[in-house]
């Protein structure tokens, strides 16, 4: 979601009124009684402006802030994506929060950190389809999808990163709320407002999100972070729109592998049938669906 335009658009609406569509966030109202949103949270901060909230996390998590530190902005002027992407959106078009997690406090193995990306992918497109009342589904590792006529667009996507030494993960997630078609970044892209959502209020959004996060965090916690255990990759295999299509992978290099997409295996990985029948699993890349089965 590589663009400029909307921090543009940003600079020309100077005052939080003057897109009655896009009304700024209550902050006082977020960040009182934080664990009301969640067991996991004992601090949300909303901020006006920010280069990026999983940076400014990351500078906290240094300075050792325990977990469960929530930072919530309502503009990005350097929004960072997945694979070394930009994510840039218009001011208060979107969701654009990060949240502070220390894994090993709760003993979580590092084998299992593997599988946050994917916990966030389905905390996120749970909460959304629910609040929004719009389906909202994965495509993996964590793309958020929408329809938008008969077209699957990108949502939202989350970029999870280690921070203080590899001690702690940043969890960032982006969601087009109220973008219009003319203000998309790339025509794949989609909006709640463009799939027809009843309901847009990026607060009751944002609750949800940060509830469903929280106690799903929390049961994978308790569970030793087995995937299996805490049925989190059954929640993942349902909710993902990948699995049982030929996709293409294009992978951090430049090559490509082409297949069918028939589970995520135990690290999270996305397995692949190719069409001699040999099966592999690929940890990174972009997908793009080709087909259903
Ligand atoms: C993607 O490329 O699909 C992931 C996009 C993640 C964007 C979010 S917005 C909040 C957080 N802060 C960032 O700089 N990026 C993430």
């Amino acid at each position: 979601m590589a663009s400029d335009r909307g921090h543009t658009l940003g600079v020309v609406s100077e005052s939080p009124w003057s897109d009655l569509d896009r009304p700024p966030l209550r902050a006082a109202q977020l960040n009182r009684d934080p664990g009301r949103l969640g067991a996991l949270w004992n601090s949300v901060d909303v901020v006006v402006e920010t280069g990026s909230t999983n940076s400014d996390l990351a500078d906290l998590a240094t300075k050792g802030v325990p977990q469960g530190a929530v930072l919530i902005a309502e503009e990005q002027t350097h929004g960072k994506g997945r694979l070394d992407r930009t994510w840039s959106a218009p001011a208060r078009s979107g969701i654009f929060v990060s949240a502070l997690l220390r894994p090993s406090d709760a003993g979580v193995p590092r084998d299992n950190w593997s599988w946050i990306p994917l916990l966030v992918g389905v905390a996120a497109s749970t909460a959304l389809s629910r609040a929004a009342e719009t389906p909202v589904r994965l495509k993996w590792p964590n793309d958020l999808l929408v329809t938008v006529g008969e077209e699957e667009r990108k949502l939202g996507g989350i970029l999870t990163e280690l921070a203080d030494n590899g001690r702690a993960v940043i969890a960032g997630v982006g969601v087009n709320v109220s973008l219009r078609e003319n203000e998309l970044p790339v025509p794949t892209a989609g909006s709640l407002a463009l799939a027809g959502a009843p309901v847009t209020d990026r607060e009751i959004l944002l609750r949800e999100l940060l509830r469903t996060l929280s106690e799903l965090y929390e049961e994978w916690c308790a569970d030793g972070g087995d995937p299996t255990a805490t049925r989190l990759r059954e929640a993942y295999l349902s909710q993902c729109a990948t699995i049982g299509k030929h996709v293409r992978v294009l992978l951090p290099g430049d090559t490509q592998v082409v297949g069918e997409a028939v589970d995520v295996d135990d690290l999270g990985r996305l397995v692949l049938r190719e069409p001699s029948g040999a099966e592999h699993a690929v940890s990174a890349g972009d997908v793009i669906h080709v087909r259903g089965v």
